[in-house]
């Protein structure tokens, strides 16, 4: 049956001119597929670049209409449009204007994970990848509005030393691990370094030995002499991991950290949008180029 699915996917992938993009918490059978698979700034990159007359998007819902902003004359699909990301739906654009309003001589730094139409209204955006360098590009007398990770936006601070203006959005799967179920980990496995991502809580990156965007972790595990790593993000990437590394043992941080709108994504309804070629990711026109500027800016910086 999967066979079938493959094949059938392989034959339409061809046909369609497609490229199949796969974020690093996809699950396992759907990231073996993927022509790439990355992080989300990877997979920007991608969408950019691609040749593809097609994209099909195995992520969530803020990453397609990212491709979709970046190459307004491919076909962006994703598996189940119902993936959304549930901190990206933490900033609304009427918050934002009110934010603009009270620091008018702030400029407004958007982490990727948020809609079309709070990118529309900000600078620059960001990734977990690039957050630190992207805020540091700023003058340090510039105050800075954060959206809408407080977590990632705390990191930045932490990294940087400089107060920044924090949207209080958070992701929660990220939130579910708490201080005192790491050390529960860490004892359990003494020695084995701890690498967890930015959008945990403040407590975690704390106890942390290394922090990083999903490819970053990747790397980590790739380069360390370590045999054993404890992995504090969705459990989504340990797929890759195990997979990259036969030699080294992961544990998750947290067993329930996992994200149920990257589950949406399955091999079925990979087949299904590349045959129905729906659902479409589109967007109006004017905020797509409101929201391209500030994508732009930071592929550029980074
Ligand atoms: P990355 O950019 O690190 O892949 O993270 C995206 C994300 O949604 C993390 O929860
Ligand atoms: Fe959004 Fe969190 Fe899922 Fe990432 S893991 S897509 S931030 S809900």
């Amino acid at each position: 049956m999967a066979e079938n699915i493959k094949e059938n996917i392989q034959s339409l992938r061809t046909h369609r001119n497609a490229v199949i993009l796969v974020h690093n918490y996809a699950p396992g059978d759907v990231q073996d597929i993927g022509d790439f698979v990355g992080d989300s700034l990877e997979l920007a990159r991608k969408a950019a670049a691609t040749d593809a007359d097609v994209i099909v998007f195995c992520g969530v819902h803020f990453m397609a209409e990212t491709a979709a902003i970046l190459s307004p004359d491919k076909t962006v699909l994703m598996p189940d449009r119902e993936a959304g990301c549930p901190m990206a739906n933490m900033a609304t654009p009427r918050e934002l204007a009110e934010y603009r309003r009270k620091y008018p001589d702030a400029s407004v730094v958007t982490y990727v994970n948020s809609s079309a139409e709070i990118k529309a209204m900000s600078d620059i955006c960001c990734t977990s990848a690039n957050a630190v360098d992207i805020v540091g590009s700023f003058p340090e007398n510039r105050d800075i509005i954060f959206v809408p990770d407080r977590n990632l936006g705390a990191y930045v601070e932490q990294r940087l030393g400089r107060k920044l203006i924090l949207w209080p959005g958070y992701c929660p799967t990220h939130h579910r691990i708490l201080l005192e179920q790491l050390r529960e980990t860490r004892e359990q496995h003494p020695g084995a370094p701890v690498i967890v991502h930015p959008e945990c809580r403040p407590e975690i990156i704390a106890e942390a030995d290394a922090v990083g965007s999903t490819s970053q972790i990747l790397r980590y595990c790739r380069e360390t002499t370590a045999s054993e790593i404890i992995v504090g993000t969705e459990i989504g990437i340990l797929h890759r991991l195990e997979k990259e590394n036969p030699g080294k043992t992961f544990y998750p941080a947290s067993p329930i950290m996992d994200c149920p709108n990257m589950k949406l994504n399955t091999l079925e309804k990979v087949m299904w949008v590349l045959e129905d070629m729906a659902p479409v990711i589109s967007l109006d026109e004017e905020t797509a180029e409101k929201a391209r500027i500030p994508i732009e800016r930071m592929l550029e910086q980074s």
